[in-house]
């Protein structure tokens, strides 16, 4: 039990070296809203929405990088903090485009939005986010728009050329938890800041599209964008949030068993996201088991088993022909050449329980060691 306490909101909290100010507030569920911050990374402090008054400081203190510090008296939700709070969130809208708040904006009116998002020009005007973003979230929560400042434009094009991924630079907030998630998290080292200013922009070596980059489309970077500057191609403007069930699962890919959310809408997958407090993944997924979900729904899926003729030619079985006749196989293998005839390959894409079981039939019932594991997936 630590000695050392500091003082949120009057009430006091112990805490253990190393600790900053937003993990002990977290730790006793006192709410502090982030935007930059990343489970498992290196806090940056480049956003300050986190930004909390601490007795005897001279300036507000970014919670998520400053070390809880003994005798501290911290205040999270006073009047110059909910101030300065809303004072980012308003220049993090008036920055790009964030229509979901632009009611009240310089820029114009939901009608205008409206208008210009059915014209049908490729303007993708409505952001594909809507209902999942945490700019939008805190907006709503702080109760401000972007009315105060004059609206900057973001000069580069929506990259609509990768496989997977959709990069909306107008919609970037350069909170910089998709470097994070890229360099830090996955270690993949394809995406980084580049750019000064108001040029500054999150770039591939190069700063070409991720398709002729190092990216390898794992997906993570999207599922770390607080806003819709990345979104899964298949679910733009088909996944709607409040419309979808998530469903956790294990990955079917290989015997790893990582934890996945399946966004069920109408029945159907639509996306796929990682278990953030799920060992052994612990939101991290990789391509497979972020986007590979489209077999599912392959037509061209076997859904009986087949028998090979004597013609070469296949035919449908039910289950138990099928099976009856692969373990006459096996018994007259056995018979005419000894259990050693036999041996089986796992598939790597079995649970480790499958395989188990499979180890199991061949050494305890064949009494054959030939028994392997698939390596590839
Ligand atoms: Fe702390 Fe962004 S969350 S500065």
């Amino acid at each position: 039990m630590s000695d050392q306490f500091i003082t949120i909101n009057g009430l006091e909290l112990p805490f253990k070296a190393g600790q900053t100010i937003l993990d002990v507030a977290r730790e006793n569920n006192i709410p502090i809203p982030t935007l930059c911050h990343l489970k498992d990374a290196t806090p940056t402090g480049s956003c300050r929405v986190c930004v909390v008054e601490v007795k005897g400081a001279r300036s507000l203190l970014a919670s998520c990088t400053t070390p809880a510090v003994k005798g501290m008296d911290v205040k999270t939700e006073s009047a110059q903090v909910i101030q300065a709070r809303k004072t980012v969130i308003e220049l993090l809208l008036s920055s790009g485009n964030h229509n979901c708040a632009i009611s009240g904006s310089n820029k114009g009116s939901w009608e205008n939005l409206q208008l210009r998002a059915n014209a049908g020009d490729g303007s993708q005007e409505l952001c594909p986010v809507w209902g999942d973003c945490r700019l939008q979230e805190l907006a709503y929560q702080y109760q401000v728009n972007a009315g105060r400042y004059e609206h900057t434009e973001i000069p580069y094009p929506l990259e609509l050329k990768n496989p997977l991924i959709v990069r909306d630079f107008s919609r970037c907030i350069r909170c910089g938890r998709c470097v994070q998630a890229c360099n830090e998290v996955q270690v993949n080292q394809a995406i980084s800041y580049g750019y000064r200013g108001y040029d500054s922009k999150i770039v591939t070596g190069g700063d070409r599209p991720l398709i002729e980059s190092d990216c390898v489309f794992c997906g993570e970077c999207v599922q770390a964008c607080p806003v819709g500057a990345l979104v899964e191609k298949k679910a733009r403007y088909v996944w709607r949030p409040w419309k979808s069930q998530k469903v956790r699962t294990t990955c079917p890919y290989c015997g790893v068993g990582c934890q996945q959310w399946l966004h069920v809408q109408d029945g159907k997958i639509v996306k796929v996201t990682g278990v953030e407090e799920g060992a052994p993944n612990k939101g991290r997924l990789c391509i497979k088991g972020r986007f590979g979900y489209d077999f599912i729904y392959s037509e061209d899926r076997l859904k009986t088993p087949l028998i090979r003729e004597k013609n070469g030619e296949f035919r449908e079985a039910s289950w138990d022909e099928a099976l009856d006749l692969v373990a006459d196989k096996f018994k007259q293998i056995i018979d005419e050449s000894g259990p050693d005839a036999l041996a089986g390959v796992s598939c790597a894409r079995s649970i480790n329980e499958d395989s188990y079981f499979m180890q199991k039939l061949f050494r305890a019932v064949f009494k054959t060691n030939n028994i392997d594991h698939c390596a590839r997936t």
